[in-house]
Formats: C-alpha cells, structure tokens, sequence
C-alpha cells in the first residue's frame, strides 16, 4: 500500500492567519498544499489564483498540489507557471481536449492528475493512462466546502484502484478531495486513497486546534 500523504485545503483557512498556518503546515511535514481554483463557469463559485500560487511559492518549500475547476485548462496552464514536483489536477469534463492539458502540465516538468466528478465513469481514464501522475476522485460536487461525501464515490476509489493496477499503472496516486474527516478518511484509505485533502472536515474543523487535526487525521491514516 502506497504511503498516505497529506493535501492541505488552503481555500479552508482563515486567511488572516496565512503566515501562521504555513508554518503550522511545515512543522507537520504536511506532503502539499491544495490550492483551488475556480473560475465561475466550470463550478459555481470563485476561489484563490495564479498570484496566490506564486505568493506562495516564495514563503514555502510545501511543493503545491493546484486544483483547476476551470473551463478549457489546456488554455490556461501557463498562467500557472507549474513547477517540477507540483500536482497540476484538470477535470476530464471541463475541455474536449483532456490531453491537450495534461500535456501541457507535463511540459513545465509537473505532474498532471486527472480528475473525475463524482458522477464521471473511470472509463474517461481509458486513453490519457500514458499521460497521468495521479487520479483525483472527486468525493463531493465540486465547488464547495464543507459538503458531505457522495457515499458511491468509495467504492469508486476502488474501482479505480482496480483500474489502474490491472492496467499496469500500481504507480499512479489517487487523490480523495471532498468531506475527508477523521472517519471518512480511513474508509478512502482503505478503499485505495493515498492523497487526501483536508478541508474544513478535518484539518481546518472548528472542533481543534490544526496541530492536533493534522495528528488525528495521520492517526487515522495509518
Ligand atoms: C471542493 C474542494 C475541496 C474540499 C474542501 O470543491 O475541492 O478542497 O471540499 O474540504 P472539505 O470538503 O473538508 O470542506
Ligand atoms: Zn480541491
């Protein structure tokens, strides 16, 4: 089973507290930074930038795992300025040129993740397989913190677990992005998770300090 890592949601921050949480993150050898990006079109809200990326490249060593929820990425992936060793993740239902875009993410020397919304068949996975790093399954609409897991995404991870491996692929991640708290988390890692994003149902929950979330959500991850 491939090691859990850990993808901080940095939409479910308190912004205010930036300087402070990303030492927080450091100081919990946190694997990535989840940085979302919304563009109002693709999903129904807006959120974080190319600045925001940028900004934080220069105060954190935290390599960033950017979340595009974006129309026609393979357009839009130089604005991005991806890095060697950052997760760049495009949703294959926001272009009819999937390739296009994850080529592009592998032309910076980054690693293209292709995401799939909750209701999205693996079989979109059938002709990128040679072109993807990882595989984020979506296990809320996307959009939005804070939403409860779509229950049939857990047997999706699965299924895609199974897909992968079957295909001669045991290499590439799967990355759970939605509702990941303390107990859904162990269920995605068991169902073949191992990136996890954590959000306001873990990391940032108002029921801890962020310290002792992190150390929860590691427990729980073990
Ligand atoms: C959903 C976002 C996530 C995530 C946030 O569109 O991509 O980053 O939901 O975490 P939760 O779901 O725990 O608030
Ligand atoms: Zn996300």
């Amino acid at each position: 089973m491939k090691p859990a890592l850990i993808s901080a949601s940095l939409v479910c921050m308190d912004f205010f507290n930036l300087q402070e949480t990303l030492r927080l993150m450091e100081e919990s050898a946190i694997e990535y930074l989840h940085v979302d990006i919304m563009d109002g079109e693709f999903v129904q809200n807006f959120a974080l930038c190319p600045e925001f990326c940028e900004s934080l490249r220069k105060h954190t060593s935290i390599p960033l795992d950017i979340h595009l929820m974006i129309k026609n990425p393979e357009l839009k992936i130089h604005w991005f300025h991806p890095r060697p060793g950052e997760y760049i993740s495009v949703h294959a239902e926001s272009t009819p040129h999937i390739p296009r875009a994850l080529a592009e993410i592998r032309r910076y020397g980054a690693r293209p993740m292709i995401a799939l919304n909750p209701g999205t068949p693996i079989h979109m996975l059938d002709y990128v397989l040679d072109d993807i790093d990882g595989v984020l399954v979506m296990t809320v609409n996307p959009g939005f913190s804070g939403q409860k897991m779509v229950p049939a995404t857990l047997e999706k991870i699965a299924q895609v677990r199974a897909y992968l491996d079957e295909r001669g692929r045991p290499d590439v991640d799967i990355q759970a992005d939605g509702n990941v708290s303390f107990e859904n988390a162990v269920k995605m890692r068991r169902a073949g998770a191992n990136i996890f994003v954590g959000g306001t149902s873990s990391i940032f929950s108002q029921a801890g300090a962020i310290r002792d979330n992190i150390q929860t959500l590691r427990t729980a991850l073990k």
